[in-house]
Parts: C-alpha cells; structure tokens; sequence
C-alpha cells in the first residue's frame, strides 16, 4: 500500500472511496465531501442515526461517479479522543475497503491532520489491512479482500505518515515471526531470520550456537534448551549510528519457539498458543527493523534468548540446580518458569555491554494476565523515570501498561532457595512480580532496567480496531516512540 499525503479537495477527489473521521456531535465535516455526496451522506447517516462514537463505523454507497463509497467512522467525544481511536478508526475503513474490493482512497482527518494524527493513520491502514494467511492453499476469492493500492491523507503530514509507516511495517514483521509455528520457527530459524533481516538493512548480527554458549558457562540457555532436538541460539544485534553515540539502548526479548512446559508439562488447554512464547524476541527483532531506517543517534542493542522448551531426555529436571552465566546459581523447582531462566542470561550476558538502559519484552507469566487482564502489559523497573516515560508514551501508542511494584521484601523472600541463591518460581500469588524480581537478580547494579511482561497483549484471541485474531506485536510501537522521545531528552 502507498500512503501519502494529498492536498487536493475532498469534493474534487477522484477514487473508490473516502473515509471521513467524525467526533461525536459534530456531523458538519459531512460538507466537506462536496455538494454530490455530501447531502445523500448526510441524509443516510441522520437515518441510522450514527452517533461517531468510538470504534462506530457505517460504510455507504456512494450514487455519483466521483467516488463509489462513502466511510464515516467515528472518533468519540472531540475533548476525550485518544490517538488510537485514529488508528482503529483508519484500520476499520482499511478493512471495508478491502471488503468491499476497493484500490484507492482518501482519508480525511477534517482539519485535525496534525503530525502525530497522521502517524496514527498511516499505522492503522498497514496494521489494519495485516494478514497471516500464508499457509492457506487457494481461498475462495470472494472471501479474500483486496489490497489497498494508494491512501491518500488530506493534508497529512509528509514526516509523520513516514514515520507510521516505519513503525507499522516494523510492528507487522513481528506479527509474520511470531504467527509463524513452532515447526517453522525454532531457535536455529529464527536466528537465521534475524540474520536476514540483518543483511538486509545493515544491522550488525552475532548468533551464538551451543557450543560458544558452553564455552561462556551460559547454562541457564543451555538447561532450558536441553530438552529439544534444536539447539538453542542466542541472538545480538547492534544498530551503530555514525559519529560517536551519546548512549547505548538495550532490548531484550524472550524467544520461547515452543513453550511445552518442559517435564512439568503444560496441560494441553494451556499448551495451545505457545508457538507464541516468542513474542519478546520477535518485537526486539523487528525494532532493529525499525531502528535501521530511522537511524538514531544512540547505539542499539538487540539480545534475544531463543530456545525451545520440551521433555526430551535431555530435558532439565525439577530440583536441578544451574549455575548461570552470571555465576548466581538456580534452584528448579518448575521447569515451566523457564522464561526467567533463559532472560537470567540473557541480561546478565547484555549487563556487560555497559548499556544505559536495558528494556526487555516477555510473554513471562500468566499472572500477569490474572492481575491485568489481557489488554494491558505489567511493568517493572528499578528506575521511576523510565516508568513514568514509557507510562507517557503508552498513551498515544494506545498500547496499555500499568506498573506493578517491586518493592515488597516480603514477596521477595519466596524466590529464596534453601540451597541456591535462588529457585525459580515464586508460586502463585503474586506470580507476575516475583518472576520480575528474579529478572533483577541478572541485571548489573546501575544500569535502569525496565520489564515489560506481555503474556496475553501479544496475542489476540478477535478482530478488534487494526489487530486481528493472532499475534498483536505490542510493544513494538511503543518502544519505538519512546526512544523517538528518550532521543531528544
Ligand atoms: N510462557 C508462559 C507464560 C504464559 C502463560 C504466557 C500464558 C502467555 C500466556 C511461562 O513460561 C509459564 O509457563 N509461566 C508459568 C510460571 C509458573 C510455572 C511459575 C505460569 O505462568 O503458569
Ligand atoms: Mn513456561
Ligand atoms: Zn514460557
């Protein structure tokens, strides 16, 4: 799809279809389409009496030549619209479009295009059209829709729609990785498509096999691994601007292939979904993606554990104990808590690149989608300013967070272990956190660290806004904003 920015008048505007965005209580943009659509427009919507509540949309048919239909989506109240009402409003009329066969058209923000507007767009048409139906052997093309060719935005902003549109192609290619199955994408593969990728826009990409990770007493990835016939890989990736970099970025991300449980087996119900558990990495690859082409003036580093969790012979074992890259040892107690175990070296292993800031994503727990339900990501971090930005940027990503606490000494004494320095589950209560707080254990004293636990956001399980059913890839933007901001700070 090309999206661009497109001056001329929405009464004189030739193409299949316009979408005009409406706040609630307000139907006087209506005008702006022209005397030959604008009346019927109207007229039609007073019928059906469409409020532009948010998430409202009603598609029209247009009489004239001009254009075939009309879209009205609606934004909600004028004083309490959010940025992502945008984004899902432009993937609604993306998605009609496609439904309804149609290859151009003008969106029309009505005198609100402002930069950040205009990001929102060009992110809800891509998210909005996204598609993982590679697998499927010839569908019925009825049931297929075709592909916007060219969005035009009235008086978009030319950087802004550039910008979206490097977010949401970043946010897609980690949807494509994580929708991928566990026979597809196991740790080896991955790491080849990080390679890849990599080749392709300039990265820097170091994969470490078993062997090199036996050699740097990397046993936390090793135990995890040991139970699969793929090894498993750990991934780095460094963007390097040119010039001397003022700082150094870190992101990190789980990438379980296949989460089976391990010996302690996950019941099928819950095993269902876990080609999903490499979330973290896929949403830290595709940043990379994402970072070659905006090229900031930091250093920034990709590191991504990818292992593939099951109960071959190999398999680790309740009550082992594993002495980790950072020396700390670790009590099993499950082998289903192997998220911390393969991030435990994968920060401590990150740590030594002296970064400013580690950031790192992972579908870690179930009790975090207990606690937050599953449209909000937990965050934990040893810094209070980092929460707080990235609390700010969520807002206009639209990609929720809530900050739970690290704080509570009490909790902390049940990843205590009789005889490592830690076991590595907590339990059930307060599961989300206690997991975090092992997380702590592997990043070095200094470095501010935030974690952000995506189990549940990163899928979905319905059609809503610009996600389909599948991988969401959330995160992905609101990283990316937030280094955009911490840029400039
Ligand atoms: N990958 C899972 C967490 C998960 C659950 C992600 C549901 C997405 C949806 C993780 O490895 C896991 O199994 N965690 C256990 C921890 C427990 C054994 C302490 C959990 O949440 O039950
Ligand atoms: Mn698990
Ligand atoms: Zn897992």
């Amino acid at each position: 799809m090309q999206v661009k920015t497109n001056a001329l008048s929405p009464s004189r505007w030739t193409g299949d279809a316009i979408v005009l965005f409406l706040f609630e209580g307000d139907m006087e943009p209506i005008g702006l389409l022209g005397d030959d659509v604008a009346q019927m427009t109207g007229d039609r919507a007073a019928r059906v009496v469409f409020s532009a509540k948010a998430d409202t949309f009603l598609a029209l048919n247009a009489p004239g030549e001009r254009v075939r239909s009309v879209y009205l989506a609606g934004l909600g109240k004028k004083e309490k619209v959010s940025i992502d009402a945008w984004r899902r409003a432009m993937a609604a009329a993306v998605k009609q479009a496609g439904r309804d066969r149609h290859l151009k058209m003008l969106a029309v923000p009505g005198g609100e295009a402002s930069p950040a507007v205009s990001a929102a767009l060009a992110e809800g048409a891509l998210l909005g059209e996204y598609r993982f139906d590679k697998y499927k052997s010839k569908d019925d093309p009825s049931e297929v829709p075709t592909v916007l060719e060219e969005l035009h935005i009235h008086e978009g902003d030319k950087e802004a729609i550039e910008k979206g549109l490097i977010t949401a192609r970043a946010q897609n290619f980690a949807r494509d990785l994580a929708n991928e199955p566990g026979n597809v994408i196991n740790p080896v593969t991955l790491a080849e498509q990080a390679r890849r990728m990599a080749e392709e826009t300039g990265i820097e990409c170091t994969i470490l096999d078993e062997k090199k990770m036996e050699d740097l007493g990397m046993n936390g990835i090793l135990s995890v691994g040991g139970g699969s016939h793929t090894p498993p890989r750990l991934i780095h990736m460094i963007y390097r601007p040119v010039g001397t970099p003022s700082r150094r970025v870190a992101f990190v991300g789980k990438g379980l292939t296949f989460d089976s449980g391990g010996l302690n087996i996950k019941p099928g119900d819950y095993m269902r979904s876990m080609k999903g558990d490499k979330t973290g990495a896929c949403n830290a690859i595709a940043i990379m993606k994402a970072v070659s082409e905006i090229k900031p003036g930091f250093e920034i580093h990709a590191f991504v554990g990818a292992v593939e969790n099951m109960p071959g012979g190999g398999a680790y074992r309740p009550d082992d104990v594993i002495r980790m890259f950072s020396g700390k040892t670790v009590e099993v107690d499950n082998t289903d808590a192997e998220g911390r175990i393969v991030l435990g070296d994968v920060l401590a292993y990150a740590s030594k690149q002296e970064p400013s800031v580690i950031v790192d994503m992972a579908t870690l727990t179930g009790a975090c989608v207990v606690a937050l339900g599953g449209y909000t990501a937990g965050i934990f971090t040893n810094d209070p300013d980092l929460a707080a930005s990235f609390m700010e940027v969520s807002r206009s990503t639209g990609e929720r967070l809530w900050e739970l606490p690290m704080d509570d000494e009490r909790l902390k004494k049940k990843i205590r272990s009789e005889m490592a320095d830690v076991v590595n589950s907590g339990g059930r209560y307060g599961g989300a956190i206690t997991a975090a707080m092992f997380l702590r254990e592997f990043v070095d004293e200094g470095i501010k660290w935030l974690h952000m636990d995506i189990a549940g956001v990163d899928t979905s399980d319905e059609d809503y806004g610009y996600y389909r059913k599948g991988a969401t890839g959330f995160g992905v933007r609101t990283c990316l904003e937030w280094l955009s901001k911490y840029e400039s700070r």
